[in-house]
């Protein structure tokens, strides 16, 4: 098993570029299995959870071929509608496969993934708005069954406790698109990656409109084709990579994430004082080095809210900063498992409910350590704050980095991080500077 070497202190420097963005990628690689034409995308990241979904499609009957090192070709000819525990258990994010199979085959049987270490994760809504086009539902040894043989265009409100629902947004859209009539999806996601997929979905030749907003108004019916599409640039990546500016006091620029920064995130960088800004090309330059940063309040909201996908991040920034800061998460309540491996490094972070309180100091560095990630944000916050610790981190775990962030050692490198993945076997705790 491999782990991360770190040694931290040394200011990023330089330009980097974000990668497509994952959470576009998944579901509208789903989508290429609702026409039997032949579908082009570009910019897609290299990532295991992508990899995932490439052997997944492969596994219901899709052909999956790299043009090159970041474009596929998606061609499902004939598919199957159902996908087996085995192919989908590694990742959740499998399940927008039923919206896609219900709007090619209009059935769709799925095995239900298994628990979330970032908590719980129904899919409640997704049913609901299946069963409001007229499916009907069962589940049967673990996996979800859905016959959509007769759906009907309807208006559907899918809201729940935590707001919208990204994936469910997905699902229903594309099940919507095999039904007959009009579908009118209310409080729907917004996020830039279900843009993204409206758009692919169009240009496939889906009437959809409300693009970018909460309600979305859908026809179904309509014969889908092949086309080519570029997948977003990931804005999770981008602000991670300026979090690791401030907090090395270091000066970059982010190229390749198209405008998807929600205002939410860049009103806290000004908030806290930071110097974030983005050019009219999208290109985010970042300056760490003259700064006097003041603790804040981050409340993780739906688009255009600040993403729950940056909130271990932030921790780790406001680890840093004097002050006290309060973090506050609204759409996974205990999703914290990186705030105790922060406070082995000398963060001083109360958990209280979904809050987390965190007594930040810019004097009292972050101290290296043996650290252990326990999903994929927490350990972009654990590499953040090995980046800026005193000595050497060592993280295990990283495959969980690996379903998110493409080349991130490689990027960090290139930015002038001492930074290396070494065999489990060959790290040697606290061996100094190399
Ligand atoms: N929820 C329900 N019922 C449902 C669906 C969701 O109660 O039927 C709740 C969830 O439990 C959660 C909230 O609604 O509390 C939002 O969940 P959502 O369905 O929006 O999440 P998701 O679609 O499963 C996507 C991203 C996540 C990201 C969330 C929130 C993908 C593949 N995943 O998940 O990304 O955190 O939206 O923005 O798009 C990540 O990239 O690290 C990641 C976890």
């Amino acid at each position: 098993m491999e782990i991360a070497r770190i040694f931290g202190g040394r200011e990023l420097c330089g330009e980097v570029s974000v990668s497509g963005a994952k959470n576009a990628a998944l579901p509208i690689l789903a989508a290429c299995l609702l026409t039997d034409e032949p579908c082009i995308l570009e910019n897609i990241p290299n990532l295991s959870d992508i990899r995932l979904m490439i052997s997944i499609l492969r596994n219901v009957g899709a052909s999956v071929e790299y043009m090159d090192t970041h474009t596929l070709k998606v061609c499902a000819e004939d598919v199957t509608s159902r996908a087996s525990y085995e192919a989908v258990k590694k990742m959740r994010a499998s399940v927008c496969l039923m919206g896609a199979f219900l709007g090619r085959t209009g059935h769709s049987t799925v095995s239900l993934p298994g628990g979330c270490v970032i908590g719980q994760r129904p899919i409640d809504l997704h049913i609901k708005g299946f069963k409001k086009l007229g499916c009907a539902v069962a589940m049967h040894n673990g996996y979800l069954e859905v016959n959509g043989e007769r759906m009907v265009g309807t208006r559907i409100f899918l809201g729940g406790r935590y707001g919208s629902t990204v994936t469910g947004t997905a699902n229903v859209l594309m099940a919507a698109l095999g039904a007959s009539g009009t579908t009118i999806i209310e409080s729907a996601a917004c996020e830039p990656e279900i843009t993204d997929l409206c758009l692919f979905l169009r240009k496939q030749g889906a009437l959809i409109t409300g693009i970018g907003t909460n309600t979305l108004t859908v026809e179904g019916g309509c014969k889908l084709h092949g086309c080519r599409h570029r997948i977003i640039g990931d804005r999770i990546e981008a602000g991670t990579f300026i979090c690791a500016a401030l907090m090395t006091r270091g000066r970059i620029a982010i190229r390749g994430n198209t405008p998807n920064i929600s205002s939410a995130v860049y009103d806290k960088f000004e908030e806290i004082g930071a110097s974030v800004r983005e050019l009219d090309d999208g290109t985010i330059l970042v300056d760490g080095t003259k700064q006097d940063l003041r603790p804040t309040e981050v409340i993780t909201l739906p688009y255009p809210g600040f993403p729950t996908d940056l909130q271990a991040q932030f921790c780790a920034l406001l680890s840093c900063i004097d002050g006290i800061s309060i973090v506050s998460e609204r759409i996974y309540p205990s999703r914290f498992m990186h705030v105790p491996e922060l406070n082995r490094m000398g963060a001083n972070i109360m958990l209280e409910e979904s809050h987390a309180i965190i007594h930040g100091s810019s004097s009292r560095q972050l101290a290296g350590a043996q650290l252990m990630a326990s999903d994929l944000r927490a350990s972009a916050a654990l590499y953040l704050a090995g980046l800026c610790a005193k000595n050497e981190t060592l993280i295990q775990r990283i495959y969980h980095l690996d379903r998110g962030y493409e080349h991130f050692e490689g990027k960090l490198r290139s930015l002038g991080a001492s930074i290396e993945r070494i065999k489990e076997a060959d790290a040697e705790p606290d061996g100094g500077n190399p």
